[in-house]
């Protein structure tokens, strides 16, 4: 058996692509999800990798759920935190809930997840953490200071994460998509995407999970031993840092 790969938000979208490209590549996988039931039905019968519900945002939730994934395929070598949500308005109208909401999903899942599995990483002397942070994180956007603020400290945690646990064969990495075609991006009306995104994308168009799933599978690998605390955009140019 390959090693052992957990998916946050594993059955839609860039999760499940990524997940679907570590089982390809021989890894024994796993995904998360929150509550879509029917979407986590149709992803492990397509493609019979088990999901398992739990809400990321929640600490003890993530201790039962890692403990569950441990029981049934063994100790998780490769974290890769993608599960992530948007709750888009302009901060003179965004509620407390719409603020907390994206923190609560995006950042403090962070250290609910990675707090579960870094122990057991740093007794084997192994370990590969992957997490999808984004375009917006590095560059900002209006109407997205709650998503924002989640995604650049999703880098800022990396390089800390990384530092602590470098001479222990551990190597913490982010991913910083562009805009990347899946239900996330679509909900945005058809207008904005053709005005106001595609124009910025010297690629000219979106990127596919896919292209996103890639970067993954490179950096969870054994070849990529020597890369720890980066940041790998994919976003087809619109950003370059
Ligand atoms: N799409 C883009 O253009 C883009 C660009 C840059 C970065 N990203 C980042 O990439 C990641 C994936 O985005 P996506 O577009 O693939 O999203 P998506 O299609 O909306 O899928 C989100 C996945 O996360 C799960 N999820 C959401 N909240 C959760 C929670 N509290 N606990 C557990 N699982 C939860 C969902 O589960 P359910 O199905 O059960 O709801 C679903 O499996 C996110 O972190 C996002 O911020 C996306």
């Amino acid at each position: 058996m390959g090693r052992v790969a957990l998916v946050t938000g594993g059955t839609r979208g860039i999760g499940a692509a990524v997940a679907t490209a570590l089982k390809a590549a021989g890894y024994s996988v796993a995904v998360n999800y929150a509550g879509n039931e029917e979407a986590a039905t149709q992803f492990t019968a397509g493609t019979a990798i088990p999901a398992f519900k739990w809400d990321v945002s929640d600490f003890a939730a993530c201790h039962a759920g890692v403990a569950d994934v441990e029981a049934k395929l063994g100790p998780v070598e490769v974290l890769v935190n993608n599960a992530g949500i948007t709750r888009d308005v302009m901060l003179h109208k965004m509620t407390p809930e719409q603020w907390t909401a994206v923190i609560n999903t995006n950042l403090n899942s962070m250290f609910n997840m990675c707090r579960q599995v870094i122990e057991g990483m740093r007794e084997r002397n192994f370990g590969r953490i992957v997490t999808v942070s984004s375009i917006n994180g590095q560059k900002g956007q209006a109407g997205q200071t709650n998503y924002c603020a989640a995604k650049a400290g999703e880098i800022g945690f990396t390089k800390a994460l990384a530092q602590e646990n470098a001479r222990k064969g551990i190597t913490v990495n982010t991913i910083c998509p562009g805009y990347i075609a899946t239900e996330m991006v679509k909900a945005m009306p058809q207008e904005v995407l053709d005005k106001h995104v595609l124009p910025l994308i010297p690629a000219g168009r979106l990127g596919d999970p896919d292209e996103v799933a890639r970067c993954v599978l490179f950096l969870a690998s054994d070849q990529a031993s020597f890369i720890t605390g980066s940041t790998l955009t994919a976003n087809g140019g619109q950003y370059m840092v």
